[in-house]
């Protein structure tokens, strides 16, 4: 790994929706805390110039970064704005001027992949791919064959060291800490296997539609727009072996062994689904074959899994918006307090990834007073999100210097692709939801041998999922 910072950003699609939400809040976080000192270039084709920039730039701020404050100016001084088209040379040249001194700087690709072709000939012809990193946003391909093209693309002008491809997951605390809490705790690995885990759910629930984003939207759907990334990953790190020592490729050569063995999905255990209303959406085909909900049953072929199903459900216009997974254990093997108790739930561990970063372990206890009975009870950990390091702050500071664990590499990429690709050319049919529910009743087929679906909200304590042996 060269670890030689990079000293200069700049940023491809500068004017645009991701950069307006989510990377000038996150250079600020960086400025706030001494860790931006490089020059940031904004790249767009809007007919702006510096002033009109700085302003959008303070305007994400306000909206975004939770209001301005006086270190704000100083990111204003590093700003420098090129405005040209993506298909002319002339735009990097001028893109390499306005660069300076700079040696060897990181662009940020915030731009369709179609466009990835002529950006990343033009960098090398302009002289701005030397010694250069590139970072690039998802989507990465359409599917299996297109992200393939676009590695080939991108091999042609930079090597598989210099190319950072952003699952965003991958940088939020909730997220890496299941690696850590997984590997940190000894008490876990015992039974972190087939032989006591009886099946893992993950939901990732939003209960906003498509906020907009129609025209985007109808070009990915659930599967591309999140399984096959940021809940891939999440498996990845769910199911993976203890890393190596050797940064950044022990992470990410045990993330990948997890993907190469996840069975290729089939019909039978995915259902697509669509909220009513979709179809009215600005941008929205009036036919839409789109899927705005996907769930998925997925089989990981491993000596650790084999025989363990992996759930997964993720959606728009669900009930609320949270992020959790659910690692639930066999039964007992004898219900000692049968008599008293027929039903007993299972324990499980519960990390809740999104709005706040708990983890809980579900446990059962003797019901206090003269009642001989059990109670469910949570364990808990509970960390408040405001502490947390945003995840694009994080991943833009290791991309700055050099550091690519946590970023999708070449092989992982493909293999996740791999993973959803059948479906993605042969799509069952849709089934339809009505807003505000926990998607299709056809997504409980998938889950129905195992109990159900937990849904997030429930008091864990009100559920008693029936404990049956086996
Ligand atoms: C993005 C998807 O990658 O992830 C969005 O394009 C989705 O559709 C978002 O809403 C979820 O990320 P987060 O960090 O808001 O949970």
């Amino acid at each position: 790994m060269d670890a030689t910072p990079s000293d200069a950003l700049v940023f491809f699609g500068a004017t645009g929706n991701l950069a307006f939400k989510k990377i000038y809040p996150a250079l600020r976080e960086m400025m706030r805390h001494g860790r931006l000192k490089v020059p940031v270039l904004g790249v767009a084709r809007s007919g702006w110039d510096l002033q009109r920039f700085r302003e959008w730039v303070l305007a994400s701020l306000e909206e975004h970064g939770g209001g301005l404050d006086e270190s704000d100016w100083k990111l204003l001084e590093l700003l420098r704005y090129v405005d040209g088209d993506y298909t002319s040379l002339a735009t990097f040249h001028a893109l390499r001027r306005e660069l300076g001194d700079a040696q060897r700087p990181l662009h940020y690709l915030a731009i369709p992949p179609s466009l990835f072709d002529d950006v990343a000939r033009h960098l090398a012809e302009s002289g701005c791919a030397q010694n250069a990193r590139i970072v690039v946003e998802k989507p990465f391909g359409r599917d299996l064959e297109s992200a393939r093209e676009l590695n080939r693309i991108l091999h042609g002008y930079f090597p598989e060291s210099s190319i950072f491809r952003i699952d965003h997951y991958l940088g939020k605390e909730p997220v890496l800490n299941l690696v850590f809490f997984r590997f940190a705790n000894l008490f876990l690995e015992p039974v972190w296997n087939r032989n006591f885990v009886q099946h893992v759910e993950i939901t990732s629930a939003e209960s906003f539609g498509v906020q907009g984003r129609g025209k985007f939207y109808e070009e990915v759907g659930a599967i591309r727009d999140v399984i096959q990334n940021h809940m891939l990953s999440v498996v990845a790190f769910l199911g993976m072996e203890p890393p190596g020592s050797g940064a950044p490729d022990g992470l990410r050569d045990e993330q990948v062994k997890v993907l190469r063995a996840i069975r290729l999905l089939d019909a039978s255990r995915i259902v697509r689904g669509q909220f009513r209303g979709y179809r009215d959406e600005p941008g929205v085909l009036p036919d839409s074959n789109v899927e705005t909900f996907a769930a998925v049953r997925l089989s990981i072929d491993s000596w650790r899994w084999s025989g363990v199903p992996f759930l997964i459900r993720a959606g728009k216009r669900l009930p609320r918006t949270v992020t959790e997974v659910r690692v639930k254990f066999r039964c007992r093997p004898q219900d000692l307090f049968g008599r008293l108790k027929l039903e007993a739930s299972r324990n499980y561990v519960r990390f809740r990834l999104a709005q706040d970063n708990t983890i809980a372990i579900g446990a059962l206890t003797r019901t206090e007073g003269e009642t001989v009975d059990l109670e469910d009870v949570e364990l808990i950990v509970s960390r408040h999100p405001e502490v947390q390091v945003p995840a694009y702050t994080r991943l833009l500071e290791n991309a700055l210097a050099g550091d690519p664990t946590l970023f999708a590499r070449e092989d992982g990429v493909e293999a996740a692709w791999s993973v959803v690709d059948p479906i993605l050319h042969d799509p069952p049919p849709l089934a339809f939801y009505e807003p505000d529910t926990w998607g299709p009743p056809e997504a409980d087929e998938l889950i129905r041998d195992v109990g159900g679906w937990t849904n997030p909200d429930e008091n864990p304590g009100a559920r008693q999922a029936r404990c049956r042996q086996g």
